[in-house]
């Protein structure tokens, strides 16, 4: 896959097997090759794009959306306050569109990331967006997590479905001592009936606002993200 910026900093996410239609002209396949990554390549009106290979934050823009998925500023939050890196193992639910099982597989690599999904329909979509961005240590797993997790000895266990309370004691049989349990729910309701099944765990939850700035005028943009959701992030520190 290869990534062509143009000079309006519009993106294409691209295979390089076909010439490319943009805006700005056809871009012809025999331009798209490893040797031309990184340097600046025409398109037939000679109009000027930046090759680049992409990265997981391309795939994730690019990947097609299915039930509602999570933000990205809510999935580095979760990287971020849980501390998982290369090698941690990782269970998520419901995998949904797949993107923050993406972001951190991406992270865990090589260590497979396992994600549990009850809707074959989202699963495929999933499937193809894993496909496309290249993470082969991906597993989903058609199975309600609300029946159980096969993993143990795990660091994180991440949540972004309905009813997450039914999934503590099933997690606190398959995280480590000292691993997360980590809720992502959009109501506060949600998470306070999350909050009150948590015995064992170490918990805060937060909610994260972020506020893009318009350089050219140097102030808040007027449109904003408002709230996305609730992030309960629960530490078990005794089983
Ligand atoms: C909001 S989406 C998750 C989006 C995902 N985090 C993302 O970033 O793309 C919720 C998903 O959870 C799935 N789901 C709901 N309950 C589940 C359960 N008990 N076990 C497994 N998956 C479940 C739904 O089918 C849906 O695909």
């Amino acid at each position: 896959m290869y990534l062509l910026i143009d000079e309006k900093g519009r993106e294409y996410l691209v295979k390089g097997t076909s010439d490319v239609h943009t805006n700005y002209g056809v871009i012809k396949a025999e331009k798209l090759r490893k040797e031309n990554v990184g340097k600046t390549i025409e398109s037939h009106t000679r109009r000027r794009f930046f090759l680049l290979e992409p990265g997981i934050l391309d795939f994730i823009r690019k990947a097609k959306r299915g039930p509602q998925t999570i933000t990205l500023k809510d999935c580095a939050l979760i990287a971020g306050y849980t501390g998982i890196r290369s090698g941690s193992r990782v269970v998520d639910a419901g995998t949904g569109s797949g993107i923050l099982a993406m972001f951190l597989a991406n992270i865990v690599s090589p260590e497979k990331l396992v994600t549990y999904e009850i809707r074959e329909d989202f699963a495929e979509i999933a499937r193809e967006n894993f496909q496309k961005s290249n993470l082969r240590n991906i597993e989903i797993k058609s199975k309600n997590i609300y029946d159980g997790i096969d993993e143990r000895n795990l660091d994180l266990i991440t949540l972004d479905l309905a009813e997450p309370w039914r999934v503590v004691e099933h997690a606190k049989e398959a995280l480590k001592v000292g691993g997360f349990l980590v809720s992502y729910s959009p109501s506060i309701e949600q998470s306070k009936k999350f909050y009150d099944a948590l015995t064992g765990f170490q918990s805060e939850t937060v909610e994260c606002l972020l506020r893009n700035w318009d350089m050219k005028v140097v102030r808040p943009y007027s449109r904003v993200l408002g709230h996305t959701g609730f992030l309960t992030f629960a530490r078990l520190i005794e089983k």
